[in-house]
């Protein structure tokens, strides 16, 4: 058995060596999935954790060497990943992995966010402003430098987008071959221009994301093919980093909340697991509270969390944030854990709340992707709702560039995006909003006077609106 690391099914506990995992990442027995485990783990076994073979530097000391190495030139410590290695033991070689300098993303104030959400202090972990635009690559550093370890040619997964783009991105980097999967006509053009532009072999499906990942679990099953979906423990110990960028980036605080969009709950379960582990190593002293957001058109978890047999029912999915078009996810129960081990929860929001936070985020001058704009949307709801107070600390986690999807950005602003229907169905107050938020390109005549009378039109209605909106005051 490996010396560095389990992996321990998280469904029927049992454990076995990293490499005598199967090829689709399920229990045999059970069917579960595995999580990695170290001899520090909660749970390992109590001699081992006493031994001095797995004593680890002691908090200060962690802390003290992941901020030293920021200073360093070698690739694998200017990884925001691989900086915390003292955490995610999975490669023999860490000199040897695979990474595009990946993390160290920033974590932006949202003041105007906080004001329209209702609480005082804001921030976004901004993880679109990872190389391939998304939080994916924290994972795939980690799982493709597994992949190459273990001597894989070829590597595939199926994706709504974002895990291609990282896949192939990195595949390339390390020199091997690459198949993506994803449903036709239901992925974002900057996604799929990426997995082409880094050389993958893209197979578009007539199915959607869940068709592609059933598919593409048996097809490893009869090829040797390593499978980089989230089913892939280790996939998500990269993608447990941030947690520990955003209190290392908060002084070693904790915030209150962290909420988290939910797809095929991978990554919330991995930045639940991220503060776990620090909270028992003694880095921390509590968690936040971490809350999932899904698209109401692709809620399987929120109607979990509702039905009293909590039974898991996967749903025919539809939501233009097509990152979490996602109807039968993987990690539903290690996410539905996180939420109910750190006190969260799990909420939905529509296409019109989603519109309206992705605008609005954009307005801040920070842009996201639609799934990641759910968080914005569900915070407000987590608030209204008395979840979240005033006066608590809260991080939004934006998980994709808003390069990544520029047509739903256009389509939005020229008013081109929401139904009749879904117009119809808004309060005053949103209408209001998404009319001073939607800002149209203007078509004009390469005309002075043309334009400089369009220019004096808008800059008066500008004025009128804010004169409006804070009274007494004459600009
Ligand atoms: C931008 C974006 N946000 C959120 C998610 C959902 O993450 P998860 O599937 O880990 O729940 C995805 C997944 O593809 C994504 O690409
Ligand atoms: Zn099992």
């Amino acid at each position: 058995m490996s010396a560095t690391h389990q992996l321990r099914c998280t469904t029927c506990g049992a454990r076995i060596a990293g490499d005598a995992v199967r090829s689709d990442f399920r229990c045999p027995d059970c069917n579960g999935l595995y999580e990695v485990i170290y001899p520090w783990s909660q749970g390992w076994s109590a001699e081992k954790t006493a031994s001095a073979e797995v004593r680890l530097p002691n908090p200060g000391g962690m802390r003290h060497l992941w901020q030293e190495r920021k200073t360093s030139t070698m690739p694998v410590d200017q990884s925001g990943v691989w900086r915390f290695r003292e955490l995610l033991p999975i490669v023999r070689d860490v000199e040897r992995v695979v990474t595009l300098r990946e993390g160290n993303t920033p974590l932006y104030e949202m003041p105007r966010s906080a004001e329209l959400a209702g609480v005082d202090w804001l921030l976004a972990k901004h993880q679109g402003m990872n190389p391939t635009g998304s939080f994916k690559d924290t994972g795939m550093t980690a799982a493709l430098s597994v992949a190459v370890e273990r001597g894989f040619q070829w590597v595939a997964c199926a994706s709504t987008g974002n895990t291609s783009a990282a896949m192939a991105a990195y595949a390339a980097r390390a020199g091997l071959r690459c198949i993506v999967f994803i449903p036709e006509g239901k992925i974002a053009w900057g996604k799929l221009s990426q997995s082409m532009d880094y050389g993958a072999l893209t197979v578009q499906l007539k199915t959607d994301f869940d068709g592609c990942l059933k598919l593409l679990t048996k097809l490893v099953q009869q090829f040797p093919i390593y499978l980089l979906n989230s089913v892939n423990p280790y996939r998500l110990e990269g993608q447990k980093t941030p947690a520990m960028e955003i209190v290392e980036q908060m002084e070693w605080q904790v915030p209150e909340h962290l909420v988290v969009p939910g797809g095929n709950l991978g990554n919330s379960s991995a930045l639940g697991k991220g503060f776990l582990e620090m909270k028992h190593l003694g880095l921390i002293q509590r968690v936040p509270k971490i809350s999932v957001i899904q698209a109401q058109g692709a809620n399987p978890l929120y109607r979990w969390f509702g039905d009293e047999n909590r039974e898991m029912k996967p749903v025919k999915a539809e939501t233009r944030a097509t990152a979490i078009r996602i109807g039968n996810p993987a990690s539903w129960r290690k996410a539905s854990r996180v939420i109910e081990e750190t006190g969260g929860w799990c909420e939905q929001v529509n296409e019109q709340e989603i519109a309206l936070a992705k605008a609005e985020i954009g307005a801040e001058g920070v842009g996201c992707e639609p799934a990641s704009a759910v968080t914005l949307a569900g915070l407000k709801k987590l608030v209204a709702a008395g979840r979240v107070t005033r006066e608590e600390r809260v991080v939004l986690v934006l998980t994709g560039h808003t390069l990544k999807d520029p047509q739903y950005t256009i389509d939005y602003h020229k008013g081109e995006l929401l139904t009749a229907a879904e117009i119809a169905s808004e309060t005053e107050a949103e209408r209001a909003s998404h009319a001073a938020l939607r800002k149209p390109p203007l078509v004009l005549e390469a005309d002075e006077a043309v334009v400089l009378r369009a220019l004096e039109e808008r800059m008066a209605k500008a004025n009128a609106a804010e004169t409006q909106a804070t009274p007494g005051t004459s600009k």
